[in-house]
């Protein structure tokens, strides 16, 4: 355990509601493996004070750093001085560094986690082999759309309840991407590589009735809730046939680029940040 000191460099994550982020466990664990003077905290401002809050934080003497939740992504890119390309084209940054000079740097990494979740639990998948079903029209699904084709997808299709919203994220996104109804999904599904839910249908732990049966059986299936790790939907693709991926793999993706911008190093491989996440999930339920 490492000691906190005046020392001590303080990171964190904020978000609104905050008190179940499993963030503070993976990156303290860390930070304790690689003997790090540093601490990650987690913090609640009100909504409507989150540029009062950042403002003060600018120069680095208070945080050097956050990760940013819900509902903050947005918020979090509109107030940075210097955003990444990836954050610009998911319009969220979950990722703020405070540079020394004033400047707020922003980034998303949350493509970069939803890729290495599917290459750690689906050996041997290109996200460049074929088209890709993404549920959903909101933030998430966005995001998971534009990391997709910047991987070199084909075609990215957005499926959702309400099908204005879909074109919406579609026509932002480019020639390359579509919008379905999600009473269409048979249709979006056909030929697909992969599917991935950035719908809160998952979070509701309803039975997903989806039509599994209308994707190849080479699909893999990715939802982008991890409570609970097997949601509905993960569970009725197993069902058909098919290879899933959860959302912790892709939480701990994209922990791992963001503690690479807080400390200038990697996160020491050898902690199983897996199995301690796993010990609070399976607590808190
Ligand atoms: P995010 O958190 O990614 O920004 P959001 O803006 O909260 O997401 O959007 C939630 C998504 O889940 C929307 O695509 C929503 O569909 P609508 O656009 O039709 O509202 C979808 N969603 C929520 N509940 C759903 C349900 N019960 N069935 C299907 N889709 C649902």
């Amino acid at each position: 355990m490492t000691t906190v000191t005046a020392r001590s460099v303080v990171v964190g994550v904020v978000g609104r509601p905050i008190s179940h982020s499993l963030s503070p466990i993976i990156h303290n664990a860390w930070i304790a493996a690689a003997g790090i003077e540093a601490v990650y905290v987690a913090v609640s401002p009100p909504e409507d004070g989150f540029a009062a809050f950042i403002a003060g934080l600018r120069g680095g003497g208070v945080l050097r750093g956050l990760n940013v939740t819900l509902p903050f992504k947005p918020q979090a890119l509109a107030l940075a001085d210097d955003t990444t390309p990836r954050a610009k084209a998911a319009e969220a940054a979950n990722l703020l560094v405070f540079q020394p000079d004033g400047a707020i740097w922003a980034d998303n990494t949350d493509g970069l986690g939803l890729l290495s979740a599917f290459a750690s639990q689906a050996p041997g998948f290109d996200p460049a082999a074929g088209p890709v079903a993404v549920l959903g029209a909101g933030g998430g699904a966005r995001a998971a759309a534009a990391a997709f084709l910047a991987a070199g997808a084909p075609e990215v299709r957005l499926i959702n309840r309400t099908l204005s919203k879909a074109w919406v994220v579609a026509t932002l996104l480019g020639p390359k991407a579509s919008a379905f109804k999600l009473d269409d999904a048979a249709a979006g599904f056909a030929g697909v590589n992969a599917i991935v839910n950035a719908s809160s249908a998952g979070l509701l732990g309803e039975g997903s009735d989806l039509p599994f049966d209308a994707a190849p059986s080479t699909a893999v299936v990715m939802d982008m809730t991890y409570k609970p790790l097997l949601t509905p939907l993960l569970r009725d693709a197993q069902a058909a046939g098919l290879r899933t991926v959860d959302g912790l793999e892709m939480l701990i993706g994209q922990a791992r680029p963001s503690f690479e911008a807080f400390f200038g190093r990697s996160p020491p491989p050898e902690v199983d940040v897996r199995s301690l996440a796993l010990a609070v999930l399976g607590a808190d339920a």
